[in-house]
């Protein structure tokens, strides 16, 4: 698939969602955060609101639940509009079965794992998953400075991806910038979350193409 970048409109103006969309035309995806104030201190939005902005462009939304409990509110966001729904897996009491239910009901199926949580225990999951994907801030807010800290994880996670021989995609996400995107790329992600980076730029949409170029450099 090559490199995908995918802006998180979470600091983007949540009044004109859909013309905030509009301004990122060259984006892959569009990264949804949907928080719920309990799995992360931090509330957002829900799936009437996705199911509006999914109805507002024709960018696929790439939905990142942090949230409690997605074991039974996953879905929703599939039939809310989404392409793709990642869960949290320090919050799924199921993930193979939600990653199967969210894959049957039509979406990519994805699951997130915060900067303290090892890969390790979860790679026999890989082939059950279309997309990984590694926080490299503390979920909860846009931002945050990225944490180096994350980069070997990144690149073991790449290295157990080649071993079982899938095709899952590996995103990135927190404190994604011009100054950091090179370094994910090079430890192996392939799909890039950039919030504050991209909506803070005078042209959102070049930032898009500027990110894309130093990660394929
Ligand atoms: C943070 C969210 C991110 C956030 C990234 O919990 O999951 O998607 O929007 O924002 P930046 O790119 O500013 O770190
Ligand atoms: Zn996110």
């Amino acid at each position: 698939m090559g490199i995908q970048i995918t802006p998180s409109i979470l600091n983007a103006d949540f009044a004109d969602l859909g013309a905030e969309v509009a301004r990122i035309g060259s984006a892959d995806w569009v990264h949804v955060d949907v928080m719920d104030n309990h799995f992360v201190p931090n509330l957002t939005f829900g799936p009437t609101m996705v199911e509006a902005l999914a109805r507002s462009t024709d960018t696929p939304l790439d939905a990142h639940l942090m949230i409690e409990d997605p074991d039974r509110n996953a879905v929703t966001y599939v039939e809310a509009g989404c392409s793709s729904v990642t869960f949290h897996v320090e919050a799924a009491k199921a993930p193979v079965r939600l990653a199967r239910e969210i894959r049957k009901a039509g979406a990519r199926a994805s699951m997130a794992l915060k900067p303290a949580t090892p890969i390790e225990p979860y790679e026999d999951l890989l082939p059950e998953l279309d997309m990984l994907l590694l926080m490299t801030v503390e979920p909860g807010f846009g931002g945050q400075k990225f944490l180096d800290l994350c980069l070997p994880k990144i690149r073991r996670a790449r290295q157990l991806m080649d071993k079982h021989g899938v095709e899952t995609w590996l995103q990135v996400d927190g404190g994604v910038s011009l100054e950091t995107i090179e370094r994910c790329a090079e430890a192996g992600a392939d799909v890039f979350v950039a919030g504050s980076a991209v909506y803070s730029a005078a042209d959102p949409d070049a930032m898009v193409a500027s990110l894309r170029q130093a990660a394929e450099s």
